[in-house]
Formats: C-alpha cells, structure tokens, sequence
C-alpha cells in the first residue's frame, strides 16, 4: 500500500521515475530513489532472511544500515542491507533467505 497524497497536507507528493523490479519472482512497481525496505514493506513482506543457527526470521530492525537484520539478495549477490539500497530499473531481489554464514 501507497500513500499518494498526505491527508491535510497541501503539497504533492515528489517521486522519482516509476520503474518495474522483481521480488520473489513476482513485478512489482517502484519510483527511482525509493529504499527496498520502503517498497518491501509497502508489498507486506516483513520476513527477509533466516537465521542459519536456528532458521529465526529477521527483518528491518534499526532502518538506519547498523543492525544488518535486513539482508537480502538483489541481481543474486547475498548479504545486501535493504534498508540502504535504492531501487535501479530491472532489479531482481529474493527475501526470505537463509544468511550466510
Ligand atoms: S534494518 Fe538494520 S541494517 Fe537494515
């Protein structure tokens, strides 16, 4: 879910350039600039890795790079920080991952 005007709020909202990507095999919209944790949680997904020890979930935690319970695989490279990564045309992100160890 997206917000596209803030109630009481006079100004229009400013978004970059409306580009597709891919989560989990499925295509999804995004706008250029956007975080991947903003747009997985706009897509309701909260569990983005498990833990090899114990196979507990972990998602965003602290939304600032510091906790790396956000990882994910984007264009198959492991180990990425959703909550630094803005969105590129085409990009190909898998959650729901065991870390890496
Ligand atoms: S949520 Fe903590 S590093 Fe991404």
């Amino acid at each position: 879910m997206r917000i596209e005007n803030k109630p009481g709020y006079d100004r229009k909202l400013q978004r970059g350039k409306r580009i597709q990507i891919t989560v989990n095999q499925k295509s999804i919209f995004a706008y250029e600039g956007e975080l991947l944790s903003t747009i997985l949680h706009c897509e309701g997904i909260r569990v983005l890795q498990r833990k090899h020890r114990n196979g507990k979930a972990s998602g965003i935690y602290c939304g600032m790079g510091i906790c790396y319970e956000c990882l994910v695989k984007v264009n198959g490279v492991p180990s990425i920080r959703a909550c630094q990564t803005q969105v590129v045309e085409g990009m190909v992100i898998s959650t729901d991952i065991v870390e890496q160890s």
